[in-house]
């Protein structure tokens, strides 16, 4: 008897897990390894969250609570999205989801099917294709264009839309590309959506990490988008809550049912003493996401610039987020080939960039949100990979 499905046959284990394997092995063997591939800042949570919830615990929020979360969360996130987006959202068009990964699940799942096309601008964060191919509809991936940036390819777009395609994916600041879009990319794409009748999956977790004066611009806060748009944001990222699990999805109102049914039958409720915990103290941690992100910032200028030093060595321009991608194609090898090199015989561990899709061959994700000292190992290690690259080119 079949034991599996065509759908979840046709779905990728990330090959970032692969990675983390491979190099926690090495470490078991007793290798020392430097972690550049993990997609999670070092940082410890704040402090008001921890304690905030401990008391949650204390006071009994151990029970289910609703479905869709608590009121006093919304209300908090509802509040810093209008301070910091200026977009209006109402609590019955938000769902409390177990991390933006869960969020971007109940969307495509919840909304998308067989006969469906979704277009996913690729490089990419790999959980929009599986889970277009776990919803059963038609992952379309079209090219970023990737030279010193990273911008949309709006001919692509125009070439790929048919009437079977209702969605477009993207993800701004950008895994694994560190980019942010700009203000007029996203003009653009918004009038095109509005002109081609499609909705916008806008996956927003690393909105509060960008360095520069580029802001990204939430596509919902043009006007006419907001009835088109769902909305992925959460806590993993900006607060150092990546264990925790929390994140958000905001749903044009005649849509809500139906990601609501799917995160219903997944997870029913996030768990309600870390809802309470960041609902009482999120708001007095501006100051920790504002440390966060001079650290961030701190580390990101600090690989640049070793970066620089190495000849022949371009990567695109990292405004936001916490990742760099670096082109390696002149060294003629794959990227798989590249970090497994990188990992076995000299210690470092990155990311392909074949693991974010076809179109991220011929780079490799490096990590800032390590430690600085972490980076400072890192750096020395990929600069000493390179040098002997070279000699063979
Ligand atoms: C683009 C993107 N979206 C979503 C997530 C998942 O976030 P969470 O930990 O909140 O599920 C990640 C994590 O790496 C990501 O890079």
């Amino acid at each position: 008897m079949r034991k599996s499905n065509a759908r979840t046959e046709k779905m990728k284990l990330s090959y970032i897990r692969t990675i983390m394997e491979r190099a926690r092995e090495m470490e078991y063997n007793g290798k020392k390894i430097v972690h550049l591939e993990i997609g999670e800042p070092d940082f410890d949570t704040p402090l008001p969250i921890v304690e905030a919830t401990i008391q949650a615990l204390r006071n009994g929020y151990t029970h289910y609570g609703p479905d869709e979360g608590l009121d006093e969360l919304k209300a908090v996130i509802a509040k810093k999205i209008l301070r910091t987006k200026g977009i209006e959202t109402e609590k019955k068009n938000m769902i409390i989801t177990a991390g933006a990964s869960e969020a971007i699940f109940d969307a495509i799942v919840g909304l998308t099917g067989p006969g469906q096309r979704v277009i996913i601008p690729e490089p990419s964060f790999g959980n929009y294709y599986n889970c277009c191919i776990c919803a059963g509809s038609t992952p379309v991936n079209i090219p970023l264009k990737l030279d010193r940036h990273c911008r949309m390819d709006f001919e692509k777009l125009e070439e790929v839309v048919d009437e079977n395609t209702g969605f477009i994916v993207i993800n701004n600041p950008h895994n694994p590309t560190g980019a942010v879009f700009s203000a007029d990319e996203i003009t653009k794409l918004a009038d095109f959506a509005m002109d081609r009748d499609l909705m916008v999956i806008t996956d927003e977790i690393y909105e509060d990490l960008y360095y520069g004066d580029k802001k990204p611009l939430p596509i919902a806060s043009l006007k006419g988008m907001k009835e088109r748009t769902v909305m992925i944001g959460g806590f993993s990222k900006s607060y150092a809550m990546t264990g925790w699990r929390v994140g958000y999805l905001i749903v044009p109102p005649d849509l809500v049912e139906s990601v609501q049914k799917i995160h219903q039958y997944a997870v029913t409720c996030v768990s309600t003493f870390s809802q309470v915990g960041i609902a009482g103290s999120i708001e007095s941690c501006d100051h920790d996401l504002q440390y966060f992100k001079n650290e961030l910032n701190k580390r990101r200028q600090y690989l640049v610039g070793q970066m620089e030093k190495i000849a022949n060595i371009s990567y695109i321009e990292p405004e936001g987020a916490f990742y760099l991608f670096i082109n390696i194609k002149r060294f003629g090898i794959s990227s798989i080939e590249f970090t497994e090199r990188l990992l076995e015989e000299h210690g470092l561990a990155a990311i392909p960039g074949s693991a974010f899709g076809a179109a991220g061959e011929g780079f490799i994700r490096l990590s800032y949100a390590a430690s600085l000292d972490e980076i400072r190992k890192g750096a020395d290690l990929f600069r000493t990979f390179i040098a002997g690259l070279e000699k063979r080119i």
